[in-house]
């Protein structure tokens, strides 16, 4: 039986003015609706920005210490229920159990992490150069955020906005994607079930459209994006021209570089788990992988005897290895790209197909999918896919490997597999993204770290991570002068 969600606005459970609602679909089993939730207007994206702003006076004055108390309730409720959201991800989102329980933990982290910030905010305090007078520098919290949210993470990227939002004292409206509203929902309830108190957190369902209200509303002061690049443009575009604090993380078109050095069985290793570990559909998924000629090979037999022993499959069942593809749109989308790599004429060395072996044909699956032969100028070897295909490049040297590594729009992650200490500090220094990994995969950034990317990556403070991070994103400065002289003093001219 399909659940039937509400928005959660000023504190109470309601449905959408419009009265329209969408479905969520369970993506390895299409015919199982998972949610029913509403599609929201102007109206009640509005009935929200005004529950945030009344909310904000109080909360934002409510000693951040005693914020973080609410906030290590959350992550003590989101432990308690990991394993039900976990699964609950897997149905909605299509990602196998155990990545699903990460996506928990990964929220989990979150909480505990920002509760923490409650104790901590620092500003600075520094001497004057006057007599007598003190001078320092204090976090305060925007306003009100709205935050968008992309259905890859459908637990962990709500928490990454959530609660540095919260903790530096802004309310907030979350619109999450429309193919996640279950796992959204979940989340504010949980949040609601901690005590948080009404109007501080609102939850809006619905589609772009949805979206675009909350960020061009006079009465919203932030925005925080994750998605797709050409949604994040606009975004960025409609809050500049308002002036608004604006964050947006969107696509990559991230690398892995395997040196004839490596440790070759690790780098197969971690190949195979950035390619297709959530089916290739994380921002920070390895979608090419550039390997020096001498292992080149080996490198390509060994991954495409490795990438086909994947057992694809519905998430939750134990066995499975690689889920489905979250949507029908998606899916057409991965097979589009899978089309144009050959006809651009591209070598497909395995899968690009559906996999409709089995339970296959009930969802949205597609084999892992390598291209070789690939032309840096190709499409496939440029635009981000968000699925799992991957392209394999020959180089002969690391200087080769970082100029095609850079040869991209976009910056989030990279890798490097090397037992040369100078090649992966080389590599370290001269790769241009936001996450450089040596040894290990372009996937997994830890919640403690800034996450984000260089170029078309996205744009403003970046996410995660405390100060540099997300508490640069939701706080604004405030610099205090408290002259106790009693007398007229002027900065830079009174010397002596
Ligand atoms: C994303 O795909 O949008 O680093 C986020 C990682 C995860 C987060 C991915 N911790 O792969």
């Amino acid at each position: 039986m399909a659940e039937r969600l509400k928005n959660f606005i000023n504190g109470r459970w309601v449905e959408s003015r419009s009265g329209r609602t969408f479905v969520s679909l369970n993506p390895a089993r299409k015919d199982d609706t998972v949610a029913i939730a509403p599609d929201s207007t102007m109206t009640d994206v509005d009935d929200a920005v005004k529950a945030a702003r009344a909310a904000f006076p109080a909360w934002s004055r409510i000693p951040a210490p005693r914020r973080g108390e609410l906030l290590f309730k959350i992550a003590d409720l989101l432990s308690r229920r990991k394993s039900a959201l976990g699964r609950l991800v897997t149905s909605e989102m299509g990602k196998v159990l155990p990545e699903a329980l990460g996506d928990v933990q990964e929220a989990i982290d979150m909480a505990y992490y920002m509760a923490g910030e409650g104790r901590r905010l620092q500003g600075e305090t520094v001497p004057s150069e006057l007599p007598n007078k003190d001078a320092k520098s204090i976090r305060v919290p925007i306003g009100v955020f709205g935050c968008i949210t992309p259905w890859n993470f459908p637990t962990a990227i709500p928490a990454w906005k959530l609660f540095p939002a919260l903790i530096a004292g802004n309310t907030v409206i979350l619109k999450p994607a429309e193919e996640t509203p279950a796992c959204a929902t979940r989340m504010i309830e949980l949040i609601e079930e901690a005590g948080i108190p009404a109007g501080v957190v609102n939850l809006v369902h619905g589609f772009g459209k949805t979206g675009e209200a909350l960020v061009t509303h006079s009465g919203v002061d932030g925005i925080s994006f994750t998605g797709s690049a050409t949604t994040g443009r606009r975004v960025e575009e409609l809050a500049a021209g308002a002036h608004k604090t604006c964050s947006t993380e969107t696509g990559g078109k991230n690398v892995i570089i395997v040196m004839a050095d490596a440790d070759l069985d690790l780098a197969i290793d971690g190949a195979v788990w950035g390619a297709f570990g959530t089916t290739g559909q994380r921002c920070t998924a390895a979608s090419r992988i550039i390997v020096q000629a001498s292992v080149y090979d080996w490198f390509v037999a060994r991954f495409t005897k490795a990438a086909g022993r994947l057992r694809i499959g519905d998430g939750l069942k134990s066995s499975t290895q690689m889920g489905p593809i979250v949507s029908q749109a998606q899916y057409e989308r991965v097979l589009d790209y899978i089309a144009i790599g050959r006809k651009e004429g591209a070598t497909l060395l395995r899968g690009g197909r559906p996999y409709s072996k089995g339970a296959g044909k009930l969802g949205w699956f597609i084999e892992p999918t390598i291209f070789t032969d690939v032309m840096p100028a190709m499409r496939i070897a440029r635009e981000e896919i968000f699925g799992p295909v991957v392209c394999l490049f020959k180089v002969e040297t690391l200087v080769d490997a970082i100029a095609l590594a850079n040869d991209t729009v976009y910056g989030l992650s990279a890798s490097i597999y090397t037992r040369d200490v100078n090649a992966s500090a080389r590599a370290e220094r001269d790769l241009d993204t936001g996450l450089v990994y040596i040894n290990a995969s372009t996937i997994g950034a830890e919640i403690q770290l800034p996450f984000g990317g260089t170029k078309a990556t996205g744009s403003g403070p970046r996410e995660a991570g405390g100060r540099g991070g997300a508490l640069d994103l939701y706080t604004k400065w405030k610099v205090i002068y408290r002259d106790f002289s009693g007398t007229l003093q002027r900065a830079q001219i009174d010397k002596e």
